[in-house]
């Protein structure tokens, strides 16, 4: 079974998607060992308490980020996290956090990458004047919201839209890409070409290629 830490810092809901999908049977041979939240007060920390998963909070608390992450990394660890999922954790990770864990930590992020990096996006998004936009898995490296896409979703903006209703039929669609995604990544069926993440032909797939 391939252990998921999972790191959030406020209402929780793709950590919820994620934990569902498990229940579900939708993320093969997982399950989650630990939650993580920078900040105690995060709703989504209480939501995985009553889920009777272990938690943990590691605060910054005036620290430098390579400390504070030091921390992050002994208890993912203590866990045996092999999979990082970033669900709404909003700070940056130092690079000793990203070397740490090469390729093996994803974030979920509210627009399509590379437009709209950093906070506030459904907003950047409304603000620019797109007519699409939606949300994007990807792999974390050193920069911010800029590593190998595994997988985006799109979402119209709509007539009248305003920032709560875009992000809200966003959200809808981060329930379904986080969860897919993590599936995606676990199968261990693709390869990274460049920047470009190649899902692999599937066993089925390439068994029925050679029935032909
Ligand atoms: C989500 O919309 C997620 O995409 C976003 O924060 C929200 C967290 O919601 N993350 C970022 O903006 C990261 N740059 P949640 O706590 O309900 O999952």
């Amino acid at each position: 079974m391939t252990r998921l830490g999972i790191l959030l810092s406020g209402r929780g809901s793709n950590f919820l998607a994620i934990a569902d999908a498990i229940d579900r049977g939708q993320i093969d041979n997982a399950g989650i060992s630990i939650v993580i939240s920078n900040r105690a007060e995060a709703p989504g920390l209480a939501a995985a308490r009553a889920r009777g998963l272990a938690t943990a909070v590691i605060e910054a608390r005036g620290r430098k980020r390579a400390e504070q992450d030091a921390e992050i990394i002994a208890c993912l660890r203590e866990h045996g996290a092999e999979l990082i999922c970033l669900a709404g954790y909003m700070r940056l990770l130092s690079p000793e956090f990203v070397v740490a864990y090469p390729q093996a930590i994803l974030n979920i992020h509210p627009s399509l990458l590379p437009a709209f990096p950093g906070l506030d996006a459904q907003r950047q998004a409304l603000q620019y004047g797109v007519g699409i936009t939606g949300c994007t898995v990807h792999f974390v490296d050193d920069q911010l919201d800029h590593g190998v896409i595994v997988l985006q979703r799109p979402v119209p903006v709509l007539d009248g839209d305003d920032e709560a209703a875009l992000s809200a039929r966003i959200l809808e669609q981060e329930h379904i890409a986080y969860p897919e995604a993590i599936a995606r990544v676990l199968s261990g069926n693709y390869t990274i070409a460049d920047r470009r993440y190649v899902a692999r032909a599937s066993h089925n797939a390439s068994l029925l290629e050679e029935i032909k």
